[in-house]
Parts: structure tokens; sequence; C-alpha cells
């Protein structure tokens, strides 16, 4: 079978390690018709729009879509294109691996949790006014319907993936109604799920244990703001932004793309680490199907990392994005 996956170069390093995640793809023997369009900054320069209709028909249309990160500016300027994206093509699931990688000096060995974060609403729901002069609300949102989506979507990963808890992680101390809510339905969900455990944690508990015994967790859900805020901090347990996928998922839209942004202090150098793409490309093979060449890409990646001293800048080494990527293509062809 052929797939039509969109291919989202981005800004920044985005067209760099985009080129790179392809190129690995490629490899693997997938049968791919790529179709290129343009969003974020580079779009608004070439295209007059930051995301044009053109590229999220595409993304509505193709199997899958391959996402380079977009810039957005701060405080400023257009609203970010993936909120517009999360919430037009209703995107209400990120999901967040943190594995260590062999190889990759960081504070703790073998962590393996999942961030499912509603990506939706909460503060994201981009719902803010001024009431006077100096004085701003934002609108943090939580439905029933989006928690008890997101509360599904973790459940139901944890039993394919064979895991054993979900923690769902909360401020309803203090946000009683809103988390309230979001706590009460995850425990709702959790009933039809009796053979994996649940429990809960305040979020800045949460901070605290995962900094201490971040293999105290297996598949956290929260709502959008702490998702984001975790799953930076899980990204560094386990070596960095450079190495920590994502993929945001739909009913039967996908787009994957890395945690990190476009970077733009390395941009246009040739050193960005392309593994968190990479890796974002192995959530899109598996959601694919193609568990096979899912398998054979990520341990080709795994491999460069325990075999080989070939590392990017970011962990403390001296090859460009070109370089780890033969590398991993080496590692790929030599089966
Ligand atoms: P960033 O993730 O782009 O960069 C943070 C730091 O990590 C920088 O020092 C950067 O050089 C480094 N870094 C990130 N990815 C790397 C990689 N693959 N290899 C080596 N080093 C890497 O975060 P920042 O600077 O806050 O955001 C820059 C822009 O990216 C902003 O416009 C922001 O809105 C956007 N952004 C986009 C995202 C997306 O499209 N999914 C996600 C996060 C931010």
């Amino acid at each position: 079978m052929t797939y039509r996956i969109t291919l989202v170069p981005g800004d920044g390093i985005g067209p760099e390690v985009a080129e790179a995640a392809q190129r690995v793809v490629e490899a693997t023997g997938l049968q791919v018709e790529w179709e290129r369009h343009l969003a974020g900054q580079t779009a608004l320069d070439e295209l007059g729009t930051p995301l044009p209709p053109a590229t999220l028909e595409a993304i509505r249309s193709s199997h899958a879509t391959l996402k380079g990160p977009t810039a957005t500016p701060s405080g400023t300027g257009f609203r970010s294109v993936n909120v517009e994206l999360r919430q037009k093509l209703h995107l209400f699931a990120n999901y967040r691996p943190a594995r260590s990688l062999p190889g990759v000096p960081s504070r703790y060995d073998q962590v393996d949790l999942i961030v499912v974060r509603e990506n939706t609403e909460g503060l994201y729901s981009g719902l803010e006014h001024e009431v006077v002069p100096g004085v701003v609300e934002s609108l943090r949102v939580v439905t029933e319907q989006a928690s008890q989506r997101i509360a599904r979507f973790a459940f139901e990963t944890a039993r394919q993936q064979g895991r054993k808890r979900v923690t769902c992680v909360h401020k309803a101390n203090i946000l009683k109604l809103s988390d309230g809510l979001f706590l009460r339905t995850c425990r709702k969900v959790a009933e039809g799920f009796p053979e994996i455990a649940f429990d809960d944690c305040i979020i800045d508990a949460t901070a605290m244990k995962l900094v201490i015994n971040p293999h105290a967790f297996d598949v956290m859900v929260m709502e959008n703001l702490f998702g984001d805020i975790v799953s930076d901090l899980t990204a560094g347990l386990v070596g960095g932004l450079g190495l920590a996928p994502s993929a945001n998922v739909g009913e039967g839209i996908a787009v994957f793309e890395a945690v990190h942004g476009s970077a733009p202090d390395i941009a246009g150098k040739g050193i960005a680490n392309p593994t968190a793409l990479m890796l974002s490309a192995v959530l899109m093979l598996r959601y694919l199907g193609e568990r096979e060449a899912a398998d054979r890409l990520e341990n080709a990646i795994r491999k460069v990392f325990s075999e080989s001293k070939i590392r990017t800048g970011d962990l403390g080494g001296r090859a460009t994005t070109r370089e780890f990527t033969e590398a991993v293509l080496a590692k790929l062809a030599s089966g």
C-alpha cells in the first residue's frame, strides 16, 4: 500500500530535521507519496497566512502528517499554528512518551512513562480579554466531554501497551470546579478499565515526585498547560528536547511532531538533533499499523546511541544533523 503523508517542514530547524526524518522513513521501504505544505512563519512570509487552507486540507485528507516545529511570536502577532491545528482538526490527545535511550547520559536510567495531554481546551482555549486597562482575564475551560475523551484515550493507550497504572494529574484542591470535574470524570472512566490501577496526584507534588523518582509513574493524564510543562520536564529526564517525540491524535487524523520548537538559536547551521522527529516518525509508523518498519527504525536509532559515539551538540557531541542521519541509515541498512 502507498501512504499519503503530509510533510510540513515548519520554521527554524524544522526543514533540517524534517528532511532527516523523511529520509529514514523512506529507508524503511515504506511506500510513501509525500505532500509538502507550509505552515508557520514560513507560510506567512510566502503565502500571507500562517495556516493556509491547503495545509489544513492536506492534513485532514492524508493518512498521517509529519510536522516540523512552527514558530509563534510571543505576546503579540498571529495565534499559534499548533493550537489552531489541534482545535480546528479536533486533535484532542497529545501523546508524549519519555523513554531513556541507551548511551544518553541523564539523571535516571530506565525511565519509561507516557504523558497524555488534553490538547484542545484549558488555558489554550484562546479566550482572553481585557476587562479594563491593566486587567486581563484568560479563561481556563474544562468540559466533561473533553475530559472523558482524554481519560478514555489514556486508559485505552494503557490497555493497548499493557501498562499498569494511569495517574490523573490536577489541581482540584484549589480549582475545585474545573479540575474537580476533570478528576471526577477520570475516576468514572477508570471504572471501565478494572485491570488498570488508577490514582491521582496534585500537579505541584507531581513535579517534585517526577524529579525524585520518575519510575513511580506509568501513564499520566492531565489538562493542556500542565501537560505542556510536565512533558518538557519528562523530556529533560531522558536527555532533553532533542529526543522527545509526540503525536497529536483525533478521529482518523494524526499529526506527529517533536516536542521541541523551531530552535532559532541553532537554525540553518545543520547541527540540530533530528532524533525527536525521527522518533515521532516511529510513532507515525505504529499509528499506520506498520509495526515492523516502526520497530526497525526505532532499533536503528537506539543502536546509534548504544553502539556509537555519534551525537549532536545538544548531547555534547560534534555530529551534524546529516552525519547523525547517515548513522541511522547505516544501522537500518545493516538490519
Ligand atoms: P525550542 O524548543 O525551540 O528551543 C529550546 C532550546 O532547546 C534551544 O536552546 C534550542 O536550541 C534547543 N533545541 C530544541 N530542539 C533542539 C534540537 N532538535 N536539537 C538541538 N537543540 C534543540 O523552544 P523556544 O526557543 O522556546 O521556542 C522557539 C519557537 O518554537 C517559538 O516560536 C515557539 O513558539 C515555537 N515552538 C513550536 C513548537 C511546535 O511547533 N510544536 C513547540 C514549542 C515551541
